[in-house]
């Protein structure tokens, strides 16, 4: 190859690098308990960390790398007993897949989604989901982006405040998730289907508004307002569970 080709290359490979880079996200449980990382990811992504193999203790972080075009979701699965060779079940957030999830986890769980750059359009997407229930509170903050780079999350305890028949009770007796109205109900003006499966028939309810007080920055029916999505651009994100301090 001719010098000025080899340099050309390595000037577009310095591009490259520059602009797409990996995204790392630092998972951090501040449960009480352990928790089991559940991810999935969406368009035919690479899972990360194959489907989340790993368990972090109560005070320690994990951290997983995406690369740009990257879509996924992250949740918390709890009271979890694996065997050796992953076989095994949770009893909150579990996944198709055992230790290894290769589908979303069983409701009712806390999900934080994300949409990570590409070189072409450099916006990150994420925000924090309880359409589908309550676990843990769940905390996203970036790290050393650009642009509209909010604290997302659902950080109340909603399990204090879970309404009767929405809880989800352990053999101790305690409340350990919340689950949303349309899995206790099924009914369509709950679910946003049928005649209530557009913007303007999907309204929110007495069960969306309690969970919407309790977490103001999480979606919470399936039409909530989009300004609950954040957009942020070349930035790391810290994924706290059961985060303690906002900001
Ligand atoms: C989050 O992602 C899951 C799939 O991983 C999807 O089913 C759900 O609709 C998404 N929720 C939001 C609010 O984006
Ligand atoms: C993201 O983290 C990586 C690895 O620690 C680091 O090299 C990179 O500079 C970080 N990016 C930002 C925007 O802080």
């Amino acid at each position: 190859m001719a010098p000025t080709t080899i340099s050309s290359l390595i000037l577009f490979l310095f591009l490259l690098g520059s602009v797409a880079t990996a995204t790392v996200f630092t998972l951090q449980n501040s449960c009480t308990q352990p928790i089991w990382i559940g991810t999935v990811s969406g368009n035919g992504a690479a899972l990360l960390n194959s489907g989340g193999r790993l368990s972090i203790p109560f005070g320690s972080s994990i951290q997983l790398t995406a690369p740009a075009g990257w879509s996924g979701s992250f949740w918390a699965r709890t009271g979890c007993n694996f065997d050796s060779s992953g076989i095994g079940k949770c009893a909150i957030g579990d996944c198709v897949g055992g230790l290894k999830c290769t589908g979303g986890g069983v409701p009712p769980a806390t999900v934080v989604n994300f949409t990570i750059g590409t070189a072409s359009n450099n916006k990150d997407f994420y925000d924090v989901s309880v359409v589908d229930g309550y676990n843990v509170g769940i905390g996203v903050k970036a790290e050393g982006g650009t642009g509209d780079c909010k604290y997302a999350g659902c950080i109340a305890d909603l399990n204090r405040y879970c309404p009767k028949e929405l809880q989800v009770i352990d053999n101790s007796g305690s409340v350990v998730a919340c689950k949303s109205a349309c899995a206790a109900f099924k009914t369509a003006d709950f679910c946003c289907t049928d005649d209530h499966s557009t913007a303007k028939s999907c309204n929110p309810t007495e069960y969306s508004k309690l969970f919407k007080s309790a977490c103001p920055s999480a979606y919470s029916y399936a039409y909530d307002d989009t300004s609950t999505t954040q957009t942020c651009s070349n930035s790391n994100y810290t994924i706290a569970f059961c985060p303690v301090i906002v900001g």
